[in-house]
């Protein structure tokens, strides 16, 4: 193929890519292995007594991560001490909105399918402005450690549009090609074609959850699959590329399959640890307030590792007093911590944050 990586690469093919069968049998094998990691995982999550601490949690942390590819660094304890005001320093706002960004995704995609459009808008709300299609020629993507150009994209709002056109209509092309090795071939094009001056990489990863939403293969957005691609990012760069340089499909598919077997593997394990710490907490709460009975208390302690006053006595309806009081309570007895952040008093749920942010 005629490709040179500082020009643009204007003669990127359509999927399927032609004259590749992308599904041989260590592919197939692989989307067995996969698949089955996420039914277990979905089996999981729906063990916990309450799925909001899941869907509260995941995409934080899997926000972080797909921003630590960018280099945008944050903590998680910054992450969720910010959680619910979307303040703190520029890299925490920035990986807020990639939050925002894959849950106005999902919503999205509950009403209509996964367009261009919706790449638009995930793009946007990641960058918390108007985002469209490249007008202006000169973008390449390089090596992030020796700065070197790798590619090219293709240039041209009108080409980059129809490109994508074709990327969509791919997507939901009725063959019978497994979910997964679409999610893994539709994401090498994204990315391929490269249609925003920033962000594509973010939007790529949003729309992977998306599509294996959309494939009925996750309910919600609960897989830390960017934690997965970060842990290998030099193999992620050098697929992308070989992809294009050598047509190495199979390489970049096997790549994917495994970023989603291990990532639901890992979040499997994270569930199993939140419920021991939630039993533990449980049994030790009852013990040390009138409050640690009350159901809705116990599920606010473990949607956040972060609490306010005023959340307690919404969520439990009951007197900021009280809820003042249950959260000292647990204070004194030593299973939360309190901490200012300017006029308000935060309760830390260490246990928690910790279970929720160490390496599974
Ligand atoms: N050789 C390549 N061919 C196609 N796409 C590539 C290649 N190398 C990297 N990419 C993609 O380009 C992305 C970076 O593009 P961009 O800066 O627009 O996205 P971002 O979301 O701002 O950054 P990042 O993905 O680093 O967080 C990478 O994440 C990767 O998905
Ligand atoms: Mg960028």
């Amino acid at each position: 193929m005629d490709w040179s990586p500082d020009i643009p690469f204007n003669d990127l093919p359509p999927l399927p890519p032609a004259g590749t069968d992308l599904e041989p049998k260590r592919v197939l094998k692989a989307t067995i292995d996969a698949r089955t990691a996420l039914a277990t995982l979905s089996q999981a999550g729906q063990l916990l007594p309450n799925a909001n601490i899941l869907i509260h949690a995941v995409p934080l942390l899997e926000a972080q991560a797909s921003s630590e590819i960018e280099n945008i660094v944050t903590t998680a304890d910054e992450l969720f001490k910010h959680a619910d005001s979307g303040g703190g320093d520029h890299a925490t706002k920035e990986t807020l909105r990639y939050r925002s960004a894959l849950f106005a995704g999902v919503d999205a995609i509950r009403d209509r399918p996964l367009t261009a459009t919706t790449a638009t808008r995930i793009c946007s709300a990641l960058q918390g402005r108007e985002m469209a299609v490249r007008t202006v020629p000169g973008t390449r993507i390089a090596n992030p450690v020796t700065r070197q150009v790798v590619y090219a994209p293709p240039e041209g709002a009108d080409l980059i549009r129809d490109k994508l056109a074709a990327w969509e209509r791919f997507i939901h092309a009725e063959d019978d090609l497994d979910p997964l090795v679409r999610m893994a071939v539709a994401h090498y094009q994204f990315e391929a074609i490269h249609p925003f001056h920033d962000g594509n990489g973010r939007t790529g990863r949003v729309i992977n959850i998306l599509m294996l939403i959309e494939a009925g293969l996750l309910r919600d957005p609960i897989l830390y699959l960017s934690r997965a691609i970060i842990d290998r990012k030099n193999d992620y760069y050098r697929l992308l590329r070989a992809v294009t340089a050598d047509d190495a499909w199979i390489d970049w598919i096997l790549y994917m399959l495994e970023a989603v077997r291990e990532s639901a593997m890992s979040t499997i394990r994270k569930i199993d640890s939140i419920r021991i710490c939630q039993d533990n907490i449980a049994e030790l709460a009852r013990a040390a307030t009138p409050g640690g009975r009350d159901a809705q208390f116990l599920a606010v302690l473990f949607e956040q590792p972060y609490c306010r006053i005023n959340i307690v006595a919404e969520r439990c309806d009951v007197s900021r007093q009280t809820a003042s009081a249950w959260l000292h309570a647990l204070v004194e007895a030593g299973l939360l911590s309190d901490v200012r952040m300017g006029r308000d008093a935060l309760f830390v749920n260490d246990e928690f944050l910790n279970v929720l942010t160490r390496p599974e």
